[in-house]
């Protein structure tokens, strides 16, 4: 039987350190579970405990809920993400999200690898996110609107937030990273796309292509936090370059991205958290 949001918080509840405020919350694709591991005093708790979560197949090992410290800053991150593909369903996608809500966070950082559509966004460089394309099969707002959670017609013209967006180019800039900025559109996956598919995304302005991210940042809006994303460029989307795509080429160039933004965002929970997090 599912779990209500208040019955699942009842379990989170009994894992938090006391005096614990957060309000920083983070999501990690899989190869990013460094910056993960630069958590000050971590408390864990595994998603398998988690009520009503379905956790799909890669889930397994690293897939946690960490709180501690980042920066000397009290962060909540969900180190692992579920994604439709494992045959997820959103509404696991929609209670984790909404878990880093109620903990008390508003400011929602997300990360991911993504292929770029641009040539001069390189693989191994990264891209801050200023908008979406949602091309996954549905939405995960659908069904009964909760309106003690958010409305039932969110508007998403704002949905990356230009604030966090100054902020972020401001660490970069300090730590000599190269942000790119983009629109990222979203397939279901797992296959990557073909290279007809590519040029239609190009037409429609997207500048970068991933399997996950725009779940969570409409579920983070409809839940009040701001969102800031940057996404981890691994390759060429199909068709830009002679080399053919495979997971394991993403994996080189997700470490070099990986390694840049284990610097930029803790930086940038610093600067976030002196300004817009403290309310
Ligand atoms: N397509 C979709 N998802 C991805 C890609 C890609 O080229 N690279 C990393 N994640």
């Amino acid at each position: 039987m599912a779990s209500s949001l208040a019955e699942v918080m009842q379990v989170i509840q009994r894992y938090v350190p006391k005096g614990f405020n957060p309000r920083i919350g983070m999501i990690l694709g899989s190869g990013l579970s460094s910056l993960a591991e630069q958590i000050v005093n971590p408390v864990s708790v595994p998603y398998q405990a988690i009520p009503g979560l379905q956790t799909g197949n890669v889930a397994g090992h690293a897939s946690l809920l960490v709180m501690g410290y980042l920066n000397d800053v009290p962060v909540v991150c969900l180190r692992g993400r579920l994604h439709l593909y494992e045959g997820v369903s959103y509404d696991s996608i929609r209670l984790l999200v909404r878990i880093v809500r109620k903990l008390g966070c508003n400011i929602f950082i997300v990360t991911g690898a993504a292929g770029s559509l641009r040539e001069e966004t390189e693989p191994g460089e990264l891209m801050m996110i200023n908008d979406h394309i949602n091309f996954h099969p549905g939405n995960p707002l659908v069904g009964p609107n909760d309106e003690t959670i958010g409305p039932r017609f969110l508007a998403m013209d704002d949905a990356y937030d230009i604030d966090l967006q100054d902020i972020m180019q401001t660490a970069a800039d300090k730590l000599n990273i190269t942000l790119h900025r983009g629109v990222y559109i979203s397939t279901l996956g797992p296959s990557f796309e073909t290279p007809a598919e590519i040029r239609a995304f190009k037409r429609w302005g997207a500048d970068a292509v991933g399997m996950s991210v725009v779940p969570e940042v409409i579920l983070a809006r409809h839940c009040g936090m701001r969102v800031a994303c940057v996404a981890a460029i691994t390759n060429l989307a199909a068709g830009l370059s002679k080399e053919k795509i495979s997971h394991d080429g993403t994996l080189h160039f997700g470490e070099l991205a990986a390694r840049k933004l284990t610097k930029l965002i803790p930086e940038f929970i610093k600067e976030a958290n002196s300004i817009y997090a403290m309310g």
